[in-house]
């Protein structure tokens, strides 16, 4: 049983996500998405629509996703890597070399971001359309 993991905010679920989800979940046999706490959120400068119970029933809902963890800290990956005897970690190109450092312990994957969708552009595009 091959483990992948990957990490995100994941708000505002759309398709970038779901292609993301789709071929990670192809690097392996059982996909752990590790996601951003609310208050993690913070600390990173985000603040999501939904909730982090509300992002987690909605990933838990994708076939492609096999387990939801809780994301609190930048410093837990190897933990984490290691607690769920992970092989792979992968996570969009937007991150490309930030996790290489994580190669000793497992394969880094940096999957191509899917083109001009992401959940700050949908929040933009909605804050027009509501001004209109
Ligand atoms: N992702 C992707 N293609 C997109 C958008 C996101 O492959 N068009 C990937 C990211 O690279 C990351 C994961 O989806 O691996 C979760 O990204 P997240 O930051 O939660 O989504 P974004 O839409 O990029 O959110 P934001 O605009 O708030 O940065």
């Amino acid at each position: 049983m091959k483990r992948v993991i990957t990490y995100g905010t994941f708000d505002l679920l759309h398709y970038g996500h779901i292609n993301l989800l789709r071929r990670a979940k192809e690097q392996g046999d059982y996909l752990i998405v590790a996601l951003s706490s609310d208050e993690f959120n913070e600390l990173k400068g985000k603040k999501s629509f939904f909730n982090f119970e509300e992002r987690k029933h909605l990933l838990e809902a994708i076939r492609f996703v096999d387990l939801v963890i809780c994301e609190d800290s930048w410093k837990q990956k190897e933990s984490d890597i290691i607690k769920y005897e992970v092989d792979c970690f992968v996570i969009g190109d937007d991150w490309e070399g930030q996790f290489d450092f994580l190669k000793d312990i497992c394969d880094v994957i940096y999957l191509e971001r899917t083109p001009e969708i992401s959940t700050t552009e949908i929040k933009r595009k909605l804050e027009t359309i509501g001004n209109k």
